[in-house]
């Protein structure tokens, strides 16, 4: 095994640990993906195949993820080096650096929407809501100055190292998310006709489930998480060797999919009260809120609050995405933190500018209809709808086929299951530990693929 190098650093305890990794969990993915996925895919149904997918396939792979970081106490790359040198596992490593830095890319893009978007009131304007975010998102100084500076600030937390940058701005502001989030709810449940979208979103209607809700379940929930890009890899590397894996992991688990049902909490009854439609894709919450928003009390304000949830929540978020980046540099090229921070934050800037522009600016890059067509991508797919897709499904899933077979079979079930028992406390100890084994070495790599080979021939064919 790799000896892990005397000044890495380290979280300064589990509480540091579970806020920030639950801040990357916590992000786009819960409160802009999941509510739209969930009313797209008929409510509550789509919610309880959420959850079982979380169970039995996420949460054994988000243990494969941290046990094989906390081993090596090395980024995706050193990780798989260290345990099988000079193979091209170390490929797969290569995958999810590169899945960091491209999808860091475009997620800066949207949370710069977000942070637009509590600049501008946006329940002030004057023509209709979808209207003025296609001309919003069309603008190119405006979408390029915001997704610059979201990304100058990710970049800033993460130059700050470790404990400095990146667990002490989660520790601030996950809790002041978790604040925002519940003033929103409690605004919304309380708006007369609320209880029609609670209806909606907590009572299952099994008529919509088809095989592909599943499909779209099991890679929500992969996203969810953080999942498929050795993320959770990074963030564990930062563990010591005394921390109980399985429960710190549990409790990242538990607040994503907390903060997910909170998020369907706020938009359902919203969305119903004031009697829009739940079913509008990704316009939900950039589109439909800001009209309910615009005809409810307090508006303006609770508008105000809930873009810039949305923003802190996308910042602890894409901090992990570069953190991946940078740990690879710093571990396997040497550079300094600083360096590899504003260099690969540059590259990600160069990279986002063509998605950043996608939205109308650029019509080129607007419409690629005639690269790629189906049924995910919408009829007229711009180049930041077409890296989502390759990006944040299509890698994740290969990342996370290709891992959980590193785990289950090269490195091994066994030492795995071995790293997984040590710490104090619950170790998958009993039946927990067998049943943990078959899900990483046959359930997790088969029901990916089964989900990579949907995902493909859906959206490309
Ligand atoms: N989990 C994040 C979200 O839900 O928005 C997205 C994400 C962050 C995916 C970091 C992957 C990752 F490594």
């Amino acid at each position: 095994m790799a000896p892990s190098s005397p000044q890495r650093e380290q979280w300064s305890s589990r509480l540091g640990f579970v806020l920030a990794a639950a801040g990357s969990a916590i992000g786009l993915g819960n409160i802009w993906r999941f509510p739209f996925k969930a009313g797209d895919n008929g409510g509550g149904a789509f919610v309880l195949i959420y959850l079982a997918c979380l169970l039995f396939l996420c949460v054994p792979y988000l243990f494969a993820e941290l046990a094989l970081g906390r081993k090596s106490q090395k980024n995706p790359v050193g990780a798989i080096r260290a345990i099988r040198a000079r193979t091209p596992w170390s490929l797969v490593g290569g995958l999810c650096v590169l899945a960091g830095l491209a999808i860091l890319s475009y997620y800066a893009v949207v949370a710069g929407w977000a942070v637009g978007y509590i600049v501008h009131d946006v329940t002030a304007a004057a023509e209709p809501s979808s209207a003025a975010f296609e001309r919003f998102i069309a603008d190119p100084v405006w979408v390029v100055l915001l997704f610059g500076a979201f990304l100058f600030t990710t970049i800033g937390v993460v130059a700050g190292g470790v404990q400095r940058g990146i667990e002490r701005c989660a520790k601030i502001l996950m809790p002041v998310l978790f604040v925002l989030i519940c003033l929103v709810i409690f605004r919304a449940v309380t708006l007369p006709g609320a209880s029609a979208g609670l209806d909606f979103y907590l009572n299952p209607d099994f008529s919509k489930v088809t095989g592909l809700v599943v499909v779209e379940a099991l890679g929500q929930a992969f996203f969810s998480l953080s999942l498929g890009m050795g993320a959770m890899i990074t963030y564990g590397s930062y563990l010591p060797d005394n921390e109980n894996l399985v429960v710190s992991g549990s409790y990242v688990a538990l607040f994503d999919t907390v903060v997910a049902l909170m998020a369907g909490l706020m938009i359902f009854p919203a969305v119903f009260a004031m009697g829009q439609n739940p079913a509008e894709g990704p316009a939900l919450v950039f589109v439909v809120l800001p009209e309910v928003f615009g005809a409810m009390p307090l508006g303006s304000f609770v508008g105000l609050l809930f873009f810039l949830l949305l923003a802190i929540a996308a910042l602890t978020s894409s901090i992990s995405l570069l953190e991946v980046v940078v740990s690879y540099l710093v571990d396997e090229r040497a550079w300094t933190r600083r360096t590899a921070a504003w260099g690969a934050g540059g590259l990600a800037f160069l990279l986002g500018l063509p998605s950043a522009l996608s939205q109308g600016a650029v019509p080129a890059l607007s419409d690629l209809s005639w690269l790629v067509g189906g049924h995910l991508l919408g009829p007229r797919p711009g180049l930041l709808d077409v890296m989502d897709f390759l990006w944040g499904s299509v890698a994740l899933a290969l990342g996370a086929l290709l891992l959980s077979l590193f785990v289950g079979w090269v490195w091994g079930s066994d030492n795995a299951l071995r790293e997984l028992r040590t710490g104090r406390g619950y170790t998958l100890g009993g039946l927990a530990g067998p049943a943990w084994r078959i899900a990483i070495k046959y359930l997790c790599p088969l029901t990916i693929l089964v989900v990579l080979v949907f995902d493909v021939l859906y959206d490309v064919l």
